[in-house]
């Protein structure tokens, strides 16, 4: 392990997905194994699933643990095989043995947007905060669903989605159109205040958002950039993800 700022930011590169997922869940697994009624934040999209795989052969018991999903789409059906409600429950809480009433996901089908996000707030607010948020990465630099151009002062809210981040997630619906248009996300303040942020990414096709993430101006209109101002950030990086690094 190479550390980039003693006080900020640990970066962990691995020679695959699957190792970079072992090194990040056992770091889930000391923080739950401490405090088994942790608080965690989820990352949906395929960057995490690794993490997840590799947790679910852990010993550790996770059936105390709170969490809070960072996003979902707007208007698709509940029970959407696509919904993050559904992939949450797929990949994460049935593998993992957590207890469903305590696994949180963001209305997708708000009947007022402005109090589901505030209530989402309060929620993660009454849990007592997020002890650690994972987190993957856009193409395009955003984390949650928190597009390029997003505030730094942003909460939980409905948020457009940028035609980069429909096309990149095409991939798992069944036409390019079905990609919902909005999503309900926690914004980049709600995302700061975890007190520990694990950033997980794979693949050659995330080094150039990682390089900028990391080196590039802290900017809004690169929101991973937030993770070079937070007190504590593991990265977990397969090499192909870390290569545009200087080592
Ligand atoms: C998705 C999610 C993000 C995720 C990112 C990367 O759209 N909203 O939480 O981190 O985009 O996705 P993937 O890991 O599939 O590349």
């Amino acid at each position: 392990m190479s550390t980039v700022d003693e006080t900020r930011m640990t970066l962990s590169i691995h020679p695959s997905a699957e190792q970079t997922g072992e090194a990040a869940a056992s770091e889930v697994a000391a923080l739950v194994q401490c405090h088994p009624a942790a608080v965690l934040g989820l990352a949906t999209g395929s960057s995490p699933l690794p993490l997840y795989e590799a947790l679910a052969k852990n010993e550790v018991d996770l059936a105390a643990v709170t969490a809070f999903a960072l996003d979902e789409y707007i208007g698709l059906p509940p029970g959407h095989p696509q919904s993050y409600a559904a992939v949450i429950g797929h990949h994460v809480v049935e593998p993992l043995g957590m207890t469903p009433g305590r696994v949180h996901v963001p209305d997708g089908n708000p009947r007022d947007e402005h109090r589901s996000g505030e209530a989402y707030e309060a929620a993660i607010g009454a849990a007592g905060g997020i002890d650690l948020q994972i987190l993957g990465i856009g193409s395009n630099g955003h984390i949650g669903f928190n597009e390029p151009g997003a505030a730094f002062s942003s909460r939980t809210r409905v948020v457009r989605l940028a035609e980069r981040t429909r096309q990149d997630n095409a991939r798992f619906f069944a036409a390019p159109e079905d990609v919902p248009t909005h999503a309900m996300t926690q914004g980049l303040a709600t995302i700061f205040e975890a007190r520990h942020l694990l950033l997980i990414a794979h693949g050659r096709g995330k080094a150039t958002a990682i390089k900028r993430a990391l080196t590039g101006p802290v900017t809004e209109d690169f929101p991973a950039s937030l993770l070079q101002l937070h007190p504590r950030t593991s990265l977990f990086l397969d090499s192909e993800a870390a290569s545009l690094l200087e080592s």
